[in-house]
């Protein structure tokens, strides 16, 4: 049985199976704290027992099997023992390297063992939760999920991010977003939806960059820009409260405010023009961005120190924005996309936009960017063949699981982190 059924078993034998997570002993008792992936317990051995002396070989982590009584106790970690009957222990560890204080990178090249630790336990199971909300969303709502290649040969999002990969005798890349695959489904799907890996060479090292993460996109067929804002907030939404569901010992566990959540998943997202975050940031935080400049993780912190839930900001300049952006027909300096920010300085959950019909101006950008148009003659076909409006967002999975469990780095939010410095374990 596992080890969360404890608590309704009190007075009744079980057997458990599990790791040793702590062992204290003295001259006539063990006392051993067995964890398994549900939880962990207090266990008891006195001396004078016929496995008293096999408990007295347990290291930490090692792997044991055991049956005992159930009781209720206060003093311990959890407030329920077992009294022990019967110790079989499985495997003696050797010294468990990670003891107490160790550091980040410590940790991070122990990652393979790290990953037992009750905090890694704890984000996993939310990243769980997330990854699982995000298909039943879009399922429910009609999307199919579409899996696109992931060696790519062009880049999406700008090719100072690609990496490049030997194929056989010619080079190709690792894809950046599903995106432009996702564009020619919807021809044939209408609504279509994917979650998986994405890579991008990101030279900066911030609490925020992987170099490998997780993208959950769509792409809708007739949906313009007002239509997708609102099935990203929703999406979001439904993640939040899904987690608020199933985690909320993990989150517990993680120090996170639940009451914080719950009242997020609650209150309306407001939507904003970049215009109107250049306002904000004038008025309230007496920084002058001049219109035109992107806006960078310190100037989104603290416009998102104005807010208490992720906001929506719309109309970025068409200057800077991938070229699969449109200009807005009615203000033709922006574009027709948005950026969901999270707040707290977790940053940019989610990019997406309506996309770009017109098959001139989508050579124009690409020209500019100095991308060879020939390169996207498969893309440019689909606004030769029945084009119609449509619209899609990426929503970076480590970004959204950072903040719902409050992590210091995007790194714990995934189990085994890809960074510039770092690829093993
Ligand atoms: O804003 P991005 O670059 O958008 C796209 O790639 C679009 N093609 C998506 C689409 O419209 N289908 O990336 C989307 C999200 C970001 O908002 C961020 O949350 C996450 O992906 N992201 C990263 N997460 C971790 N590490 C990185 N290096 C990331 N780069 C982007
Ligand atoms: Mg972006």
């Amino acid at each position: 049985m596992h080890i969360d059924r404890v608590p309704e078993s009190v007075g009744k034998t079980l057997e458990i199976k599990g790791w040793v997570y702590r062992k204290r002993e003295s001259k006539d008792i063990i006392f051993l704290v067995i964890r398994d992936s549900s939880d962990v317990v207090q266990c008891t051995i006195k001396k004078g027992h016929r496995d008293f002396g096999k408990a007295k070989k347990l290291t930490i982590e090692s792997s044991v099997v055991l049956r005992g009584k159930v009781t209720k106790d206060e003093r311990a970690p959890t407030g329920y023992e077992i009294k022990i009957s019967n110790l079989e222990p499985i495997h003696i560890a050797e010294r468990f390297p990670i003891t107490k204080d160790k550091s980040t990178e410590f940790l991070l090249d122990a990652r393979h063992l790290w990953l037992r630790s009750r905090y890694l336990t704890a984000v996993m199971k939310v990243r769980h939760t997330v990854v699982g909300a995000i298909h039943k969303f879009f399922r429910d709502r009609g999307y199919y999920e579409f899996n696109p290649p992931i060696f790519q040969p062009a880049q999406c999002e700008g090719g100072a991010t690609l990496f490049k990969v030997k194929y056989f005798d010619n080079v190709t890349y690792l894809t950046q977003s599903w995106q432009l695959y996702a564009e020619a489904a919807i021809f044939a799907l209408e609504k279509v939806y994917d979650v998986a890996p994405t890579f991008r060479a990101e030279r900066s090292k911030t609490s925020r960059h992987l170099a490998e993460f997780w993208m959950a996109e769509m792409e809708a067929a007739w949906m313009e820009l007002k239509e997708v804002t609102e099935v990203a907030k929703e999406e979001v939404r439904f993640i939040i409260k899904e987690v608020l569901k199933h985690n909320k010992k993990d989150l517990e566990l993680l120090g996170q405010d639940i009451k914080k959540l719950e009242r997020v998943a609650k209150k309306p997202f407001p939507t904003i023009t970049y215009t109107k975050a250049l306002d904000i940031l004038r008025k309230k935080e007496k920084l002058r961005i001049p219109w035109g400049k992107d806006l960078r993780t310190i100037e989104e912190d603290k416009l998102m120190k104005h807010f208490d839930t992720p906001v929506v900001v719309t109309h970025y300049p068409k200057e800077i924005m991938a070229f699969y952006k449109p200009k807005d027909p009615k203000e033709h300096k922006t574009a027709l996309c948005f950026d969901m920010l999270a707040p707290e300085g977790y940053g940019e959950l989610i990019g997406g936009s309506q996309r770009d019909t017109d098959i001139n101006e989508l050579i124009k950008s690409l020209r500019k960017m100095g991308e060879k148009p020939e390169n996207y003659e498969w893309y440019l076909d689909l606004r030769r063949f029945g084009s119609v409006p449509h619209s899609g967002y990426g929503l970076g999975v480590e970004r959204l699981v950072a903040w719902l469990c409050g992590l210091e780095s995007i790194k714990d939010a995934i189990p085994f982190p890809r960074t510039q410095r770092r690829f093993r374990p």
